[in-house]
């Protein structure tokens, strides 16, 4: 296989999800037919997308990346009806979950059928497959007339990205087009649920909530780490990370405030350059460090979408030490704090 890595030629385009110029999904559709990579805006984040029906341009994805093979990809499909050729077998509750959140940011995985390969599976005999909710991921999808095989369009274990400019200064001259449709939505990664076992267990907290999830599936689990990294393992312990060393606070209130001043004081000491994340009715209490503001502690949904283009942030300006304050457990915080928790770890 020829070598992909900073060799190609990235052309960039803007399109408006609002007002569609066909002629240019029609081009990256193209593109994918023709096994390129393009790289395209959903309501997560952005993926890096293959046809999931050719092999050599899969192994492209993992080239691109630099991913290791043992990482299953998602596949992207336009409808439901599709998704019959890639399952071998979907339950009604799968198909109930479907029918609720699709388009949306739930990933089922599912018992593939032979037209998935090992390449998009890792090996497994299972399928991760979502329908994306984004006029621009549907168009392409359309316009490809295929499956796309995405994962996050980052370089493997860093955090995923929220804009056009994120990909561009991570895979610039290793994809062949990168689709610019502005910031993404929902910030943070789908949800991925195995609809395989008994319970259904959460291998992934994201845009779809475990409450939401619970109301239609009480028995509901989120699965223990050891599983989740096993089942999913894309969920290596670090993962989702800034290039800083991030620290997770984890108290609550003026004493969590204090700990991060404490700490952030100490390394400043140091002569570490320290960025410190927080909740906007916090800001103040930091002065005199460089702060990033995710939004309001109540307002989880703006927390999320911003958490990874601050941490970016904070990456560019060359801080050493992220310290972060801790978001509430419920809801989109709960992704959140798995993402700050996945990224404070050391390995
Ligand atoms: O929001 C998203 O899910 C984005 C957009 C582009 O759709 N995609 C994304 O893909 O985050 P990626 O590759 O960065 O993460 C996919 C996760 C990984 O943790 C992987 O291990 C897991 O899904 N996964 C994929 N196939 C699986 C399977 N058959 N069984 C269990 N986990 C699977
Ligand atoms: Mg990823």
């Amino acid at each position: 296989m020829k070598e992909y890595s900073n060799s190609v030629d990235t052309r960039i385009i803007k399109i408006d999800p609002d007002n569609i110029d066909w002629k240019y999904l029609q081009l990256a559709g193209q593109a994918i037919r023709e096994g390129r990579l393009v790289a395209f805006p959903t309501e997560t984040v952005y993926g890096l997308g293959a046809d999931a029906l050719n092999a050599e341009a899969l192994l492209k994805i993992f080239q691109a990346k630099k991913r290791p093979f043992y990482d299953p990809l998602i596949v992207h499909i336009y409808n439901l009806k599709e998704i019959y050729d890639y399952v071998e077998f979907f339950p009604d509750v799968a198909r109930t979950l479907g029918e609720l959140f699709w388009p949306g940011p739930l990933t089922m995985v599912l018992k593939k059928s032979k037209s998935i390969s090992d390449i998009v599976t890792s090996g497994l005999d299972t399928v991760a497959i979502r329908i994306p909710d984004h006029k621009v991921a549907l168009g392409l999808i359309k316009e490809a007339r295929r499956p796309i095989a995405a994962p996050s369009a980052n370089l493997f274990s860093h955090t995923s990205p929220t804009t056009a400019w994120h990909v561009i200064s991570d895979l610039k001259g290793s994809i062949d087009i990168i689709i610019d449709s502005g910031e993404t939505l929902i910030g943070l990664e789908s949800t991925v649920l195995d609809v395989t076992t008994s319970p259904l267990q959460i291998l992934r907290l994201g845009g779809i909530t475990f409450e939401s999830l619970k109301k239609i599936i009480p028995d509901i689990i989120i699965a223990d780490d050891h599983i989740k990294i096993k089942k999913a393992p894309g969920m290596l312990s670090r993962h989702y990370s800034p290039l800083a060393k991030l620290i997770l606070v984890k108290d609550k209130d003026e004493k969590m405030i204090e700990k991060i001043r404490k700490i952030a004081l100490q390394h400043r000491n140091k002569g570490k350059k320290v960025g410190v994340i927080a909740c906007q009715e916090n800001r103040e209490k930091y002065s005199g460090f460089i702060v990033k503001v995710l939004g309001e502690a109540k307002d989880l949904n703006s927390c999320a979408r911003n958490l990874y283009a601050q941490l970016r942030i904070l990456d560019e300006l060359k801080c050493d030490i992220i310290i972060s304050e801790n978001f509430e457990d419920i809801g989109m915080g709960r992704a959140i704090m798995d993402r700050l928790k996945r990224a404070s770890r050391n390995c």
